[in-house]
């Protein structure tokens, strides 16, 4: 298994000690004590990291500062707004992965811990649902993805769907300060179009979950979208009017989602179904056409039952369940 190349305590700790430094950057003796290495070692580290696209800088007086990234949801940017027991304690943070969920599913192939995280600066393979790619701005967005490993029956699993996109609207809200909305299954959307996605992936034993990787991404800074996605894909600046901080957006989501997750596992999803309606104003009346592999349903919605199923009120009366598919007109 291969971890994120720029993961590890290592990293955090360097990252760390400049950052507290401000401005003034670390001799190069003081960090060689701190991190416990010799000069000749530090001199290594320092060049892989640089060499890895990590913003550090060796100045004409020898002293080495971080030159940017004051937004980046590093570990140690991230844990002063985190209040989680469980999720983000081991946190992982890479500058280009493949896919984040890819990147935490080995991760929990290797047996790493419930609540595991992984952040991204950069996918060059970002997958969104139903097959489809998932495209994001480099150190704009936030591409996060998180090993649980829920004691629950896996046909409670796609709950939990519902139960991520409630937190990440939950979590826009309080930091970008603006009015989101849900649109089943989970993406929120802002009222110039989707700012977030999620994407959970199951893997499971008959009848034993033995890890789900849940992933998020958020378009966060900037007003620029690409091209296939602009107009129907919005940022939360755009919404918000202002830059928001990406550490303390990671932290919210988890702080949320820990405590929605908690419930989840304690009493199901029943207890959150009432939240997550009212938070979308198209869960219920809405005309709808709903988009499956060979199938298409056409009617208006009427809420969701006790699994977290979209319930659609067909044309000739009848009431279906939509367990999955893709919402295309609504
Ligand atoms: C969707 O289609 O709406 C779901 C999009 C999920 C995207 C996120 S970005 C972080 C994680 N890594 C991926 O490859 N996908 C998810």
């Amino acid at each position: 298994m291969r971890e994120p190349p720029s993961s590890g305590l290592q990293l955090d700790r360097l990252l760390e000690l400049l950052a507290g430094s401000a401005g003034e950057g670390c001799s190069q003796v003081e960090l060689a004590r701190s991190l416990e290495m010799s000069r000749a070692e530090l001199s290594g580290v320092l060049a892989r990291f640089q060499a890895e696209g990590w913003p550090l800088e060796v100045g004409s007086d020898r002293r080495v500062r971080l030159t940017a990234a004051a937004d980046m949801p590093v570990a140690f940017r991230v844990r002063p707004h985190l209040s989680t027991d469980r999720l983000g304690r081991r946190f992982h943070h890479a500058l280009r992965v493949d896919s984040t969920n890819d990147a935490a599913r080995r991760l929990a192939e290797a047996g790493a811990t419930e609540g595991t995280v992984v952040v991204a600066e950069e996918q060059t393979a970002g997958r969104g649902r139903l097959g489809r790619t998932w495209l994001s701005r480099k150190g704009k967005d936030i591409l996060l993805s998180l090993v649980l490993r829920p004691h629950v029956d896996p046909a409670q699993a796609p709950g939990l769907n519902l139960v991520v996109g409630l937190a990440a609207s939950q979590a826009i809200g309080e930091v970008a300060g603006i009015p989101t909305d849900l649109k089943w299954p989970n993406d929120v959307l802002t009222s110039a179009g989707k700012c977030c996605g999620v994407l959970t992936e199951m893997n499971a034993d008959p009848g034993k979950i033995r890890f789900v990787i849940v992933g998020v991404g958020i378009n966060v800074n900037g007003t620029a979208l690409p091209k296939p996605i602009a107009g129907r894909a919005s940022t939360l600046e755009q919404a918000a009017g202002s830059p928001i901080p990406r550490p303390r957006l990671v932290a919210a989501l988890l702080n949320r989602l820990e405590a929605l997750y908690l419930v989840f596992l304690d009493q199901g999803l029943r207890p959150l179904l009432e939240r997550w309606v009212a938070s979308s104003s198209s869960v219920r009346g809405r005309p709808i056409l709903v988009s499956n592999p060979g199938r298409s349903l056409r009617g208006t919605t009427a809420g969701l039952s006790e699994q977290g199923a979209l319930r659609v009120r067909r044309e000739d009366g009848r009431l279906e369940e939509v367990l999955a598919g893709d919402v295309v007109q609504w």
